[in-house]
């Protein structure tokens, strides 16, 4: 059975918890594998909308098994709220069907101060952060001192831990307008979390590799997207994990040799949501997306920034990934316009430019090269059943969209459901 990574092609939001629903039907295991809860993974399943943060969206099939890996970090009272919000929606969840790894590091109150903090400091430089102390959880475990799930058990270390970090967090904000933060509060809330989440914690990647050798399939929910990648995204304006496809297997502990299927999500658009650059960003299609009352972020609502298709990013991020194809969700969102843009190449200082610059002073300073094509104004593909019925220019701008990024548009989605999801060969 295939194991397959699902990774955003883009600046996250995609529509990354969509296709994974979509394809949880033919997968056992679904993984996650970096990122926290700065996710925000909206699934709608007939009339009820679910919103995951670290939870894989798997858990809404009763009868998968799901995974949060080892390069996940973990605020685990955000966790068991997701738990609580999960369960009033009727959705069980157990170590029947859930794990978390016990390498996993967790994101605890001073990882989010720290995150404000350093957010009010950058003043005009913002990142734009979720503020859900993701940056500084990852610095600690880059610098070997943060608090793993494992470490939950042991008093004396999580003490001594606890009060060190405590005291350095404080130490940094000692002139900030917030009240120090107190071990003990922290260290109660920490354990009575850990009375829940005990019986979840467990070594995930011996787990995995024995699914794998009983011909299980696995599917790793990727978390934000391309270009918020540490390494390949719009630094500094990123988030702080792999978030391309080989994140997944330093995340989860499998080989990149059992991995079978890699599929980019892309928006039909793009979409961003924090500071940093977006070449193809447009005030007039945000405006028109936002009184649709379409991107609006999954986690913080903030208003998403809205631009045209671009090809430079998604092209060289389907090549990053190594995806075997594209799935395209939000074509429905190009319905009505006249005439549709797409970015095939950007100038800077007078070349021309197939893949980003490296340096985020000469991504903003890029402008798009435009290709137009004509929209499908009168003809909407919202509902549409299959692909034979779409409308003939949004054939064309799928097959546009294959040769500019070389590679295949083989999902297209047309409504937030699972089953607004065409199969296009
Ligand atoms: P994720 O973080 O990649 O899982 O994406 P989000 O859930 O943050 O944002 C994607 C948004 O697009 C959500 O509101 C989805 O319900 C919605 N969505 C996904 N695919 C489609 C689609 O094909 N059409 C429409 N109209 N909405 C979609
Ligand atoms: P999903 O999984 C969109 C963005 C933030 C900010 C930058 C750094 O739903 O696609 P962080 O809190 O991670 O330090 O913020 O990354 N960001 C996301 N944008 N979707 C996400 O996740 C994101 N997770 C983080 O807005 O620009
Ligand atoms: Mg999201």
């Amino acid at each position: 059975m295939p194991n397959t990574i699902i990774v955003g092609a883009q600046w996250g939001d995609e529509g990354k918890g969509k296709i994974v629903d979509y394809l949880t039907e033919s997968s056992d295991i679904i993984v996650r594998a970096q990122g926290g809860n700065n996710a925000g993974h909206t699934v709608i399943h007939g009339d009820q909308k679910y919103i995951l943060h670290l939870i894989p969206s798997g858990i809404l099939w009763p009868e998968k098994k799901c995974v949060i890996g080892n390069g996940v970090v973990i605020d685990p009272v955000s966790l068991l709220e997701e738990f609580d919000t999960l369960e009033k929606q009727g959705i069980s969840i157990s170590p029947e069907n859930l794990a978390i790894s016990d390498r996993a590091h967790l994101t605890l109150p001073y990882h989010r101060s720290l995150d404000s903090h350093r957010e009010s400091g950058l003043g005009g430089k913002k990142i734009g952060t979720t503020g859900r102390g993701i940056g500084p959880t990852y610095i600690d475990k880059v610098e070997r001192s943060g608090i793993r799930m494992a470490d939950l058990e042991d008093q004396d270390f999580l003490e001594a831990r606890l009060a060190e970090k405590i005291n350095q967090a404080n130490l940094v904000m000692r002139d900030a307008d917030t009240k120090p933060l107190e071990l003990a509060t922290i260290k109660e809330e920490l354990n009575s979390a850990y009375q829940r989440l005990a019986p979840f914690i467990r070594e995930t990647t011996s787990f995995l590799h024995r699914q794998i050798a009983e011909g299980k399939s696995l599917l790793f929910e990727g978390a934000q997207g391309t270009y918020l990648d540490i390494d390949h995204g719009t630094y500094p304006f990123v988030t702080s994990s792999s978030t391309t496809a080989g994140g997944a297997c330093t995340g989860s502990g499998v080989s990149p040799r059992a991995i079978d299927n890699v599929t980019a999500v892309a928006k039909a658009y793009t979409t961003r949501v924090g500071a940093g650059p977006f070449v193809t960003e447009n005030a007039e299609f945000s405006d028109r997306m936002h009184g649709m009352g379409r991107e609006f972020g999954a986690t913080t609502g903030r208003k998403r920034r809205c631009g045209w298709f671009d090809a430079v990013v998604t092209g060289h991020g389907c090549r990053l990934n190594g995806a075997d194809h594209l799935a395209l969700t939000n074509l429905d969102g190009l319905d009505g316009i006249e005439t549709i843009k797409i970015c095939t190449a950007y100038r800077l200082k007078g070349e021309t430019l197939s893949t980003p610059p490296s340096r985020v002073e000469s991504w903003e300073d890029c402008e798009p090269v435009y290709e137009e094509l004509p929209g499908w104004p009168d003809t909407p593909t919202a509902g549409a059943q299959d692909i034979s019925s779409l409308p003939d220019n949004a054939k064309a701008y799928l097959d546009r969209l294959d040769d500019l990024c070389e590679c295949p548009v083989k999902l297209v989605g047309v409504g937030p459901d699972r089953k607004e999801t065409l199969i296009r060969n």
